[in-house]
């Protein structure tokens, strides 16, 4: 067993937090290239440990899955998202992870494709061609709308869609690496802490009018016309099932209502948005895969809205969007929490230390990927992605906490891609590439501008 692991040295108090909160992704990738698999650094005072392996990335979220837990995330994250599924643990994730599993059954999923569609095409009725767009806005705007629709069965207005992306700024600036917040107690009131708070009120405001619309309609087969449960006939979208939960067993009360509601509203829109808004950053950049893309569009749906079905036959575009998912990981790194002293890459890592698995690094490791900076679907042609080990790859996780909406993402990417990209493709105003900012997600730090074209 070898002693501590290498690391960069930090400054006292405040460790690594300075550079790290300067340039989250230089850092990680630094850290990869000069340390190994396994670095120790300081974020304030604790010291953290990054890992870059796939093997030890497959022992903490698989194979000794038990040894780790999510870290106690600050006070703020918690006011956010409460005992969602995102944070909660123990007994109680297990058995909320199972209740809200059946929204999430492919046969279900499945039948959401023309809705998904309706939307896309919703979108692209206000495109013409030379118009500008902002495309993450773009595309979030497109997300939210149908994650509401497909969990809650609602449909939010314009007007709720813009209060909801006018809040969502303020709560990712407030998980931005930020050294002054890392120093200051979480007490002292800052201009940015109390938007911080009024952004939460407004998301849990617009939470409350959905919950209004709904209440009483949780056996109504028209909310969600999906419905798997073909016996009752009763509406198996999210909301649904917590509500009949609710009434039913009354072990789900008001707060992990919220809660449960917050954690799908963020969590099942803004990666989302954020896989589809690379992906067509780096189209514009690759106009050979660009024109690949649009054969396959017009050899398999020939102009068609596509379907479930159609999704199967796209495998390019699959390839695309995982190679983008790849080279732009929407969540950048997973954080968790050792709860014994364990071994990871012949160092002891002591009880209580946060451990970082950060997808950034480890999808763009030479050792893993040939030219790794490229943008090269191909790589994922079967018998070359084979090569790779496992947990070279996890853009959703891994494990028995990986994403409960990995399918339904993919389903939903490939066919706004498809509903979109027959049509249109997008031109971006600016060369420069794009500078990112690390939050809870990964972010363009500047909108990305791009000119409609028809194709
Ligand atoms: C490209 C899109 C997406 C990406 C990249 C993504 C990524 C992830 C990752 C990496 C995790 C694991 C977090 C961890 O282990 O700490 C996760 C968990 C989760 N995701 Fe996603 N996600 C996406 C889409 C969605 C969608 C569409 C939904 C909801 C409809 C969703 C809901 C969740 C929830 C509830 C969890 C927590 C699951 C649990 O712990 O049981 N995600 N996601």
């Amino acid at each position: 067993m070898r002693a501590t692991p290498p690391g960069p040295k930090g400054a006292p108090v405040i460790g690594n937090t300075r550079r790290f909160a300067r340039d989250p992704f230089s850092f990680m990738s630094a850290c990869r290239d000069a340390y190994g698999d396994v670095a120790q650094f300081s974020l304030a005072d604790d010291p953290a440990y990054l890992l870059t392996n796939p093997a030890d990335v497959e022992r903490v979220l698989v194979s000794e899955e038990r040894k780790y837990r999510k870290p106690l995330f600050d006070d703020d994250l918690k006011d956010l998202l409460g005992n969602g599924l995102l944070l909660s643990e123990g007994e109680f994730w297990r058995r909320e992870r199972r209740r809200t599993q059946p929204a999430f059954d492919m046969r279900r999923i499945g039948g959401l494709a023309g809705m998904m569609t309706d939307h896309a095409e919703d979108t692209l009725a206000e495109w013409n061609d030379g118009r500008t767009i902002p495309i993450d806005t773009e595309m979030a705007r497109l997300t939210v709308k149908i994650i509401v629709d497909a969990m809650f069965g609602v449909s939010f207005e314009d007007e709720a869609v813009e209060r909801m992306q006018a809040n969502l700024e303020p709560l990712g600036r407030h998980f931005e690496p930020d050294i002054l917040r890392a120093l200051l107690p979480e007490w002292v009131p800052t201009q940015e802490h109390r938007e911080y708070q009024a952004a939460i009120e407004t998301l849990e405001g617009l939470i409350e009018d959905v919950l209004a619309e709904r209440r009483g309609t949780a056996e109504d087969p028209s909310v969600d016309p999906s419905s798997t449960d073909a016996e009752s006939d009763r509406p198996m979208d999210l909301l649904s099932i917590l509500l009949r939960a609710q009434s039913e067993h009354g072990d789900v009360d008001d707060e992990l209502l919220r809660d449960e509601l917050m954690t799908m509203l963020l969590a099942g829109h803004d990666t989302t948005a954020l896989a589809l808004t690379y992906t067509w950053y780096l189209l514009a950049h690759n106009p050979d895969v660009e024109a690949r893309l649009h054969r396959e569009f017009d050899d398999v749906l020939g102009g068609r809205v596509p379907t479930t079905a159609d999704v199967r036959e796209l495998s390019y575009t699959e390839h695309v969007l995982k190679e983008a998912m790849r080279l732009y990981p929407p969540v950048y790194s997973l954080f968790r929490e050792t709860r014994t002293d364990v071994r990871l890459g012949g160092y002891r890592i002591p009880k209580g230390s946060v451990l970082m698995l950060p997808q950034w690094a480890i999808h763009r490791d030479p050792r893993w990927y040939e030219n790794p900076l490229d943008f090269d679907p191909d790589r994922w042609a079967p018998d070359r992605a084979a090569k790779r080990p496992n947990y070279a790859y996890f853009p959703f996780g891994g494990g028995p906490r990986h994403c409960i909406g990995k399918r339904f993402s993919l389903l939903e990417a490939t066919l706004i891609l498809g509903t979109i990209g027959q049509d249109y493709r997008l031109e971006l105003t600016s060369e420069e590439p794009i500078s990112l900012q690390g939050s809870l997600t990964m972010h363009p730090e500047e909108p990305i501008e791009a000119v409609v074209r028809e194709r």
